[in-house]
């Protein structure tokens, strides 16, 4: 493809590239995507559990789904994409990571400076944010012993440490991602770009000036933005551009 050439020429002599990565960057290593047709757990949406208000009205049954998908996580490996981005995060000074994706797969592959807009599935914290378990803390259990998990501090019913529609994201995080859009190359990679503020950042690198580039299966809200929407699978096209 001419066109890979070009990106991979154009990505070679960037100074500042930024990267926003989604659930597709997992697919190759067996994690459903959301809106993918295996994504869906006893047929209920995302965005029907993934709320304050499904938490409230019925933990038991938010955590079986966020126990049901941090079993099908714990035994993933990063695929060649992960690899590629992760060296790109210790070998270019310049190049910054943000991702919607809660797997901790980024890390496993050795990203540097990872900047996490949706949080951890690997973390929880106190529901009731009680004075002794304010912060997050890593609990990998799989499957959780009890469901909802109860804080140790306080008794309160725990929850995942990730951020969930209708929820500010940390704002240190979005400052971070919205400056990184300043940059000379902006990849949307494996995401439908419809949740935002993530799926903003595209449009803010492009009014910077940046070449917006796409690399995702199909088409997306996105593909009509960048500059070049690459059609394919992001574990084969990421290799092929390093
Ligand atoms: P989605 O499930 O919405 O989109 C996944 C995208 O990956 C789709 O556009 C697919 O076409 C594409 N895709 C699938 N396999 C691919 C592959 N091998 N290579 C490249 N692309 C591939 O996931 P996200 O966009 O990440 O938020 O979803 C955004 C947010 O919505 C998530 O972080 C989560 C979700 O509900 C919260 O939970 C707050």
């Amino acid at each position: 493809m001419p066109e890979l050439n070009r990106v991979a020429e154009r990505l070679r002599s960037a100074r500042r590239v930024t990267a926003l990565t989604g659930a597709g960057v997992s697919a190759a290593s067996g994690i459903p995507t959301f809106r993918g047709a295996d994504g869906l757990w006893k047929h209920v949406r995302a965005e029907t559990l993934a709320t304050p208000e499904a938490f409230d009205h019925d933990p038991k049954l938010v955590w079986e789904w966020y126990d049901w998908r941090r079993g099908m996580i714990q035994h993933a490996r990063p695929n060649a994409a992960h690899d590629v981005l992760a060296r790109w995060t210790r070998e270019r000074p310049q190049f910054t990571l943000v991702t919607q994706n809660v797997d901790g797969l980024h890390e496993s592959a050795g990203a540097e400076r990872l900047i996490r807009l949706h949080g951890s599935i690997w973390h929880v914290r106190c529901s009731r944010a009680c004075a002794a378990g304010r912060r997050d803390w890593l609990d990998t259990a799989v499957p959780q012993p009890r469901l909802p998990p109860l804080c140790p501090h306080c008794g309160a019913i725990v929850r995942p440490g990730v951020v969930w529609f209708g929820e500010s994201l940390n704002p240190k995080d979005i400052a971070a991602a919205s400056a990184a859009t300043a940059c000379d190359v902006f990849l949307t990679i494996g995401t439908s770009a419809i949740v935002y503020p993530a799926a903003g950042l595209v449009h803010q690198a492009k009014r910077h000036g940046a070449l917006t580039i796409e690399i995702n299966l199909d088409d997306t809200e996105a593909s009509d933005v960048v500059d070049i929407a690459i059609k394919g699978k992001a574990e084969e096209i990421l290799p092929a551009l390093s």
